[in-house]
């Protein structure tokens, strides 16, 4: 096996979308200073690549996929096509990519007359697919650092919860000289979610308000003070985020034409991430068609579907404002990333492939969510976004029941637990407007109180049996349990 560190380096330019200008990536840059606009990270020499042909490159990375190399082991297996700038001692790898792609429940995809398997992103180390961006952004940030010997770096980001989490976590693994703030929406993260940062040390801080106020606010400060922006308006965050592109198409045997993809859009990185993925394993023939795109809208946070929802010649461009969305990391209503989607989209389709952008009710996403769960699956929130967006595209009629579509689970269903709770125990909020479906209904039962635990421990210890109470209380909950069950005894 081949187990080099690769020899080829790229020439990585930030490249402004908006006015095409060009800048070099000695120094973190978000947006164009010239006119505002956002960027990608481009090589430059990036033709060269083209010398090996497309079986070659997928030989090598499924080669690599057997590294025992610490720096490839992760997202940086497909090295050349993502940030080929960096040395092998700055890459960070704390166990993100490498996700599994799991089959729908063969009883679900019979339910619902679907094929399709969830990619689940919740298996990187801090649970969403954030880790993939993160593990990129920082690992160009420690350059940074060892160029420019740096003694102290100030990490920012506002979240919805999983950019946070990644930042803190990486941040806290590397140490000196990275300090890690995160700037949240107060109520609206979830407990498990604003635990994460907070275990990793980092300074947490919140405003009143939803996420798109707290974009603005570390817009503000990335321009005005020395801070390292980590949101995904840093391209480094979606250079790492294509990985996610590159392991489903040799997940797939690098055979796409026939797959459907289905990704949530909030900040809209991450479908940015996935189409421009996609689009340089085209380019460079490493996969003979590229796959259908899907980008997945909750009707309470769904400016690009409002944008891509209306004829070419009429689409304008327009924020909302959000309401309250079980899919709460991606409510967001004036997407960073916007820009990109639209230029990414019409390379996509001039590169032969088809985009669009489905909108889904929160009823639809929760109870996508609760019965794909139900089937032995781990979908976050987002991930029951992707599995209503299919349902609603075949319901209008753009997938056929034989196609095979692959949805992004971005994030663990854990950290949306009380969203779940919510449904299953029929106590919803209706700012949400969903109604839980009574037959899922599940909530813990009490087999027996605790006054009855002390009166059967008391009564053994009455009879003199001291050392027998514990016993005496186990016979009797087996006895309720099984009663319950409805279970008789074994004949003796
Ligand atoms: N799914 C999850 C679990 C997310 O955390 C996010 C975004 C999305 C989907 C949407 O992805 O923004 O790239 O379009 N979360 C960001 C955050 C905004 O702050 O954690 P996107």
């Amino acid at each position: 096996m081949d187990d080099r560190f690769p020899a080829y380096r790229g020439k990585m330019e930030y490249v402004c979308l908006n006015c095409g200008e060009r800048y070099p990536i000695d120094r973190l840059l978000y947006a164009c200073p010239a006119c505002r606009g956002v960027f990608l990270l481009e090589d430059a020499g990036f033709d060269r690549l083209k010398e090996r042909d497309g079986a070659s490159w997928r030989k090598l990375f499924d080669a690599r996929a057997m590294t025992r190399r610490r720096a490839l082991r992760g997202i940086f297996r497909f090295y050349e096509l993502m940030a080929p700038v960096l040395e092998e001692e700055d890459i960070l790898f704390l166990g993100e990519g490498g996700t599994p792609v799991v089959e729908g429940a063969p009883a679900l995809r019979k339910a619902l007359n679907a094929r399709f398997s969830f990619k689940y992103d919740g298996q990187n180390p801090s649970a969403s697919f954030k880790d993939r961006g993160m593990a990129c952004a920082y690992s160009y940030l420690r350059a940074l650092v060892r160029m420019h010997g740096w003694d102290e770096v100030l990490t920012i980001c506002a979240s919805t919860g999983d950019t946070s989490a990644a930042a803190a976590l990486y941040g806290a693994y590397v140490g000196d000289p990275i300090r890690t703030v995160v700037l949240l929406p107060q109520g609206r993260v979830t407990p498990q979610q604003l635990s994460q940062p907070l275990g990793s040390g980092a300074a947490v801080l919140e405003i009143p308000g939803v996420f798109d106020d707290c974009m603005k606010v570390v817009e503000h400060l990335a321009e005005h003070y020395r801070v390292a922006l980590l949101n995904s308006k840093n391209s480094w965050r979606i250079l790492g985020q294509e990985s996610y592109a590159y392991e489903a198409a040799q997940w797939y045997g690098w055979d796409l034409g026939d797959k459907t993809f289905f990704v949530p859009v909030g900040n809209a990185g991450n479908i940015t991430a996935v189409m421009s993925g996609l689009l340089k394993l085209r380019q460079l023939d490493i996969i003979p068609a590229l796959p259908r795109l899907f980008g997945v809208q909750s009707e309470h946070a769904d400016p690009v579907w409002r944008y891509y929802s209306r004829p070419a010649s009429e689409r304008r461009y327009e924020p909302v404002t959000v309401r309250p969305s079980v899919a709460q990391a991606a409510m967001i209503g004036n997407p960073v990333s916007f820009p990109r989607v639209r230029a990414l989209v019409e390379r996509y389709e001039a590169a032969g492939g088809s985009f669009g952008v489905v909108q889904v009710s929160e009823q639809a996403i929760m109870d996508a969510t609760i019965t794909a769960n139900r089937h032995g699956h781990i979908i976050c929130t987002q991930g029951g976004e992707c599995l209503a967006g299919l349902l609603q595209a075949r319901a209008d009629g753009l997938v056929r029941a034989d196609e095979e579509a692959l949805l992004d689970s971005t994030a663990h269903i854990l950290k949306f637990a009380d969203f779940q709770n919510h449904y299953l125990t029929q106590t919803f909020p209706s700012e949400y407007g969903v109604t839980p479906n009574p037959d899922l209904a599940n909530a813990p039962r009490l087999v027996m109180d605790a006054a009855e635990k002390e009166r059967i421990m008391a009564r053994a210890k009455m009879a003199g049996a001291n050392n027998d109470a514990p016993r005496a209380f186990a016979e009797a909950a087996a006895a309720a349990v099984a009663k319950r069950l409805g279970l008789s005894p074994l004949s003796a």
